[in-house]
């Protein structure tokens, strides 16, 4: 049984070096990151949202491999996305409706992942029940934590709620407070993931990379704690931030969180960064690796909804798109501000053999390696 990363071995210190320079770019070392950690964590892939009717579905690469989930008559199914006639991709897009069936030759599969309609089978294969089920996709692990959905390669590991430790009570809070979400997108990073996540990990380069938007949201200060492999950092909303946020709450009648009330961010290892402003607004994003040099990443944001989805009253569609508009803008802008910095440290990074030295106040940043060095056994190197 493949052993869970965990963060054994880690203690915050006032200085350490990071993890080697080139496991940030060696494609030796991103296919072992691919088997040892994307292939063994659970990894989140969307929202049950996107799951709701009979036939939805949501596909995704994870840990070099092509794997989609399913809604088949309510109950949710993952499979490996590789048809089981002549290796064809099932489904091509990262989401959509409809029976899986291959486009290639039309091979159609069920519930279990068993090919059940095969044109021409009595012709040309002649495959009975035990043979349909010897061509049965190889299933994935999945479970939700609230709507949260999570897929795992490795048949065994731990459940997705030991996984989440206490996390998944705020996981599962935040979804019933965050229910619509008000902009979806993707954008390409020329970054390796471990850069887009550490970018979220601290709150250092917040003078000097986000002095118009971030910074204005927050007052700095920044408490860390840590559960196993993950890590949440709290820091408290700024002074005008809180007075703006909770009047938008009261303009629109929503309920806030009433536990998250200051800027919390949690980052569920390997990739899932979670952030809540003023119990008002949440950002999940996820650095997907496309390869040692590039990355995805991609955002969905939510606003708090009204008690029982009641109407906003006179003005109050409009003024929430308003607000939405203003939390859409300054998330985007302060992504786009974390990407530059990225992409220039990973640029950076490939002219050296020397590595980072992480402060005191990047210990997330050195949690997340003691983490990731765990994972991959490399401790030592
Ligand atoms: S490859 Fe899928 S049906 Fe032939
Ligand atoms: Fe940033």
């Amino acid at each position: 049984m493949h052993t869970p990363p965990s963060a054994a071995g880690f203690a915050p210190a006032k200085a350490v070096p990071g993890i080697p320079p080139a496991t940030y770019h060696d494609p030796g070392v991103f296919q072992t990151e691919e088997e040892r950690v994307f292939g063994r964590c659970w990894i989140f892939v969307g929202f049950t949202d996107d799951l709701v009717q009979p036939n939805d579905w949501l596909a995704r690469r994870i840990g070099g491999l092509d794997v989609m989930v399913q809604n088949f008559d309510g109950e949710l199914r993952a499979f490996r996305n590789v048809c089981a006639h002549r290796f064809a991709i099932i489904r091509r897009a990262p989401r959509g409706n409809g029976l899986l069936r291959c486009g290639y030759h039309g091979w159609t599969y069920d519930r279990d992942g068993r090919p059940y309609g095969i044109p021409g089978n009595e012709a040309h294969f002649g495959l009975d029940r035990a043979g349909r089920c010897s061509r049965a996709l190889p299933p994935v692990a999945v479970e939700t934590c609230g709507r949260f959905v999570f897929l795992r390669i490795a048949a065994e590991g731990p459940s997705l709620v030991d996984w989440l430790g206490p996390h998944a009570d705020t996981l599962r809070h935040a979804s019933e407070i965050f229910i619509r979400s008000f902009d979806e997108r993707e954008m390409t990073w020329e970054a390796n993931w471990k850069m887009g996540v550490e970018s979220v990990l601290e709150v250092y380069h917040a003078d000097t990379v986000h002095p118009t938007t971030f910074r204005k949201l927050v007052k700095g200060d920044w408490r860390c704690d840590y559960v196993g492999p993950h890590s949440r950092g709290v820091t408290s909303v700024s002074d005008p931030s809180a007075r703006w946020w909770d009047g938008v709450a009261k303009r629109l009648g929503f309920q806030p969180s009433s536990i998250l009330r200051e800027y919390d961010h949690l980052h569920i290892f390997p990739n899932l960064e979670i952030g809540f402003t003023r119990g008002s607004v949440m950002s999940v994003q996820t650095y997907d690796p496309l390869g040692p040099d590039r990355c995805a990443l991609r955002l969905r944001l939510f606003l708090a909804d009204p008690g029982g989805l009641k109407g906003y009253g006179k003005g109050g569609a409009a003024a929430r798109r308003m607000i939405e508009d203003t939390a859409r803008d300054l998330n985007v802008a302060l992504l786009r501000e974390d990407q530059e910095e990225s992409e220039q440290a990973f640029r950076g990074v490939r002219q050296t053999d020397t590595a980072a030295l992480l402060g005191r106040n990047e210990e997330r940043i050195q949690h997340f390696h003691a983490v990731w060095r765990n994972a991959m056994a490399m401790n030592g190197r």
